[in-house]
């Protein structure tokens, strides 16, 4: 019997793990389409552009994968770790932004940046550790580190100063048994894209705390703010940093299963700890990413024209351009920053402007029961009451979805709203101490209609 319970105890926390997954909730969203409905579904709260036309990865890499088929080079099981051409490869491919260079010894081969991100919780946990994650966040790293039983200490990440991490409360949350930071740059799922003076401080509490950080780049590059993408591996000699990152993203082919997990340590502090040893033996029980692409990675890495990146770039930009405009149609959600990366805008949810709305989980429920359209609620990422938008879609959808969003919140908006110099009240109340420069009533007693101004 012993045994059955700790075996139940196992499975309860996998279950947790799973809980709080984006890949469980999108599911309970996609169980309420209404199968009746018969316009199209607009997912809204993936990560994945690759399946919409205008996001196809370029023939760079198409080539590089049927040439390494047909080669019959990759047919075999690969090294554990990589075949020392890719690993080269993502080494000099990381080395350009870097003030050092790489070696292929400093990097290995994962299954996607998720393996990279289950190997190193692994490796790091122990009884007793923690571990500092930001909040919101991806909710993998939770996932990982409730599974190796190593406990999760949230830091904040404030909306207010374009979603940089709390340093402050980092320094608090930390103790002499925390084995890591985690830092997501470019942000899922804010979009943050952290200036070098913020990643640099980064690096110094790191350095204070002694701890490595653990840098996710999967986005990396895909930025499209004033803020250009700066790799934290940049201040490699002040911090060992962990780097994560896959062809996922840029290359826009997140089925290629293709990532790394990159040793960014010039002093070697992490060779001292023996982390690069756990990581291989860790690999060595584990699986790799299929051989061909393997084999296709330094054609891809080298070969891409900077012209396919422009075009995503561009294609995101004018895609969060649409989204950011409706957005500030619908008086119920509300964009504090707009993000500079990624593909992700995360929005505020008022539920006291909605009539039988209680959360953002309601929210998204019934928007995919009423409008067909899928996003993802923020209590997934650790923010309740807040939404995530993909904005990474074809722009024809992405205007419906957010025509079909703007109806669903004016049919559940309550009645009589009056919108005093950007702050609202229910009931056409009045807000006490409000500017009345600018007045503005809505043309019908429903909330999220564009409203007329009349300037004072
Ligand atoms: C922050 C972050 N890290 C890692 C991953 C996983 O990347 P991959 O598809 O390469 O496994 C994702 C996927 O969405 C992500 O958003």
């Amino acid at each position: 019997m012993g045994s059955l319970n700790n075996g139940r105890k196992k499975f309860e926390k996998l279950k947790a793990g799973s809980d709080i997954s984006i890949g469980g909730a999108l599911d309970i969203l996609r169980s309420n389409l209404n199968a009746k409905d018969e316009r199209p579904t607009i997912p809204l709260g993936h990560g994945d552009p690759s399946p919409f036309s205008c996001f196809r990865t370029t023939h760079v890499a198409d080539d590089a994968l049927s040439n390494a088929v047909k080669s019959a080079k990759f047919n075999s099981y690969a090294p554990v770790g990589g075949i020392l051409p890719a690993r080269r490869a993502v080494a000099e491919y990381l080395s350009r932004d870097l003030p050092y260079t790489l070696s292929a010894d400093d990097v290995c081969l994962t299954s996607g940046c998720r393996q990279a991100i289950e190997v190193i919780i692994s490796v790091l946990s122990y009884p007793g550790a923690n571990i500092l994650i930001p909040k919101p966040g991806y909710p993998h790293y939770d996932a990982c580190a409730s599974a190796n039983n190593l406990e999760i200490r949230h830091f904040d990440l404030i909306p207010e100063r374009a979603w940089e991490i709390d340093l402050e409360a980092v320094e608090d949350l930390a103790d002499e048994n925390t084995v890591a930071i985690v830092v997501i740059n470019p942000g899922n799922p804010c979009g943050n894209v952290y200036s070098y003076e913020h990643l640099k401080k980064v690096a110094e509490t790191a350095k204070r705390l002694r701890i490595p950080v653990i840098a996710d780049e999967v986005y990396g590059h895909l930025t499209f703010g004033s803020n250009p993408f700066v790799p934290m591996g940049v201040f490699g000699s002040t911090v060992p940093v962990l780097t994560l990152g896959s062809i996922s993203k840029r290359w826009l082919v997140p089925g290629w299963r293709l990532g790394w997990l990159v040793i960014t340590d010039p002093k070697g502090y992490l060779k001292e700890a023996e982390v690069v040893g756990s990581v291989k033996q860790y690999l060595n029980m584990s699986n790799n990413p299929a051989s061909v692409i393997q084999g296709a990675i330094p054609q891809i890495l080298e070969n891409t024209k900077e012209d396919f990146f422009e075009n995503t770039i561009c294609l995101l930009r004018q895609a969060l351009d649409i989204c950011a405009e409706e957005i500030k149609e619908i008086a119920c959600i509300t964009l504090l920053q707009k993000p500079e990366g990624s593909m992700f805008v995360m929005v505020k949810l008022d539920t006291s402007l909605l009539e039988d709305i209680s959360d953002d989980m309601d929210f998204c429920i019934k928007l995919a029961r009423e409008e067909k359209v899928i996003i993802l609620p923020g209590i997934v990422l650790g923010l309740k009451n807040w939404l995530r938008i993909t904005f990474s879609i074809d722009l024809p959808s992405l205007k419906d979805a957010m025509e079909r969003i703007k109806s669903f919140c004016q049919r559940h908006a309550k009645p009589q709203i009056l919108k005093l110099d950007g702050r609202l009240t229910s009931e056409g109340g009045y807000l006490p101490g409000s500017n009345l420069q600018s007045l503005e009533f809505h043309e019908s007693s429903k909330l999220g209609v564009k409203s007329k101004t009349f300037e004072s």
